[in-house]
């Protein structure tokens, strides 16, 4: 199964792609987490993100397709993947349409978590990410079991560079500007579903679920 997460900065997306894909059995593919990691490790691609990605913008279409068209290239995507956080742009989401089609493959779902603005600042101001594993935590509401130790692998939790207010309502501008009008272009391609982001994590995957597990009998 090929899928599609949708949603804007904060509304549960990598939290929801973990319990996907554990599900599916496929590769979460988060263009995020490839800038974040090309940016500890420095590389050439890193330090070309890192301008973008600290002040909340986009990256260059070409370049983030550049990282989707290599990895969908590896043999373990050949059985299905999930991307998170790609397309942003209507320009990716045709480049998407192009590579899929050279691979003979398709979007079967596109899925967009739906959360009001002001949860998002919430949640993204308040969130905590581990060094090692990647788990996400919230100071508030969900919190680990030790202050600043993940619950999962005891790396050390850290504040994103870009989960400042400031650099919040920046990307909270961009997906309006440019993500969000992939909405209706999946729509109109009879693909899009929306789900409730803002219900209990637990309550927002039991909705996946249903949408996925129905479809598979
Ligand atoms: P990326 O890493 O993709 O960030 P994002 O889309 O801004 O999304 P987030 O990771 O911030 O949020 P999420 O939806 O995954 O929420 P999460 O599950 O963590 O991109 C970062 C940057 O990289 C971009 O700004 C851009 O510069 C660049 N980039 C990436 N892709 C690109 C592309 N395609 N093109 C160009 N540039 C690109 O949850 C958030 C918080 O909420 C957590 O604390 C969590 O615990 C909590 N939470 C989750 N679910 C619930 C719930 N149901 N109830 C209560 N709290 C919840």
């Amino acid at each position: 199964m090929n899928v599609i997460l949708l949603g804007p900065p904060g509304a549960g997306k990598g939290t929801q792609a973990e319990q996907i894909v554990a599900q599916l059995y496929i590769p979460h593919i988060s263009t995020g987490d490839a800038f974040r990691l090309a940016m500890r490790e420095q590389t050439l691609l890193g330090r070309e993100a890192r301008t973008y990605v600290d002040a909340g913008k986009l990256v260059p279409d070409d370049i983030t397709v550049g990282i989707v068209r290599e990895r969908l290239s590896k043999e373990d995507c050949a059985q299905g993947f999930l991307l998170d956080g790609f397309p942003r742009t209507i320009a990716q989401a045709e480049a998407l349409e192009v590579l899929l089609q050279q691979r003979q493959q398709k979007i079967d779902h596109v899925v967009n978590l739906h959360v009001d603005r002001s949860q998002l600042l919430q949640r993204l101001t308040g969130r905590t990410v581990c060094r090692s594993c990647g788990a996400t935590y919230h100071l508030h509401n969900h919190p680990p079991k030790v202050t600043g130790v993940c619950d999962k692998c005891g790396g050390e939790l850290y504040q994103r560079s870009d989960d400042t207010e400031a650099r919040v309502a920046v990307r909270l501008d961009e997906y309006e500007k440019k993500t969000a009008p992939l909405l209706d272009f999946y729509a109109k391609k009879d693909v899009l579903r929306t789900i409730d982001g803002q219900k209990s994590r637990d309550e927002v995957t039991a909705q996946f679920h249903s949408l996925f597990f129905r479809e598979i009998g």
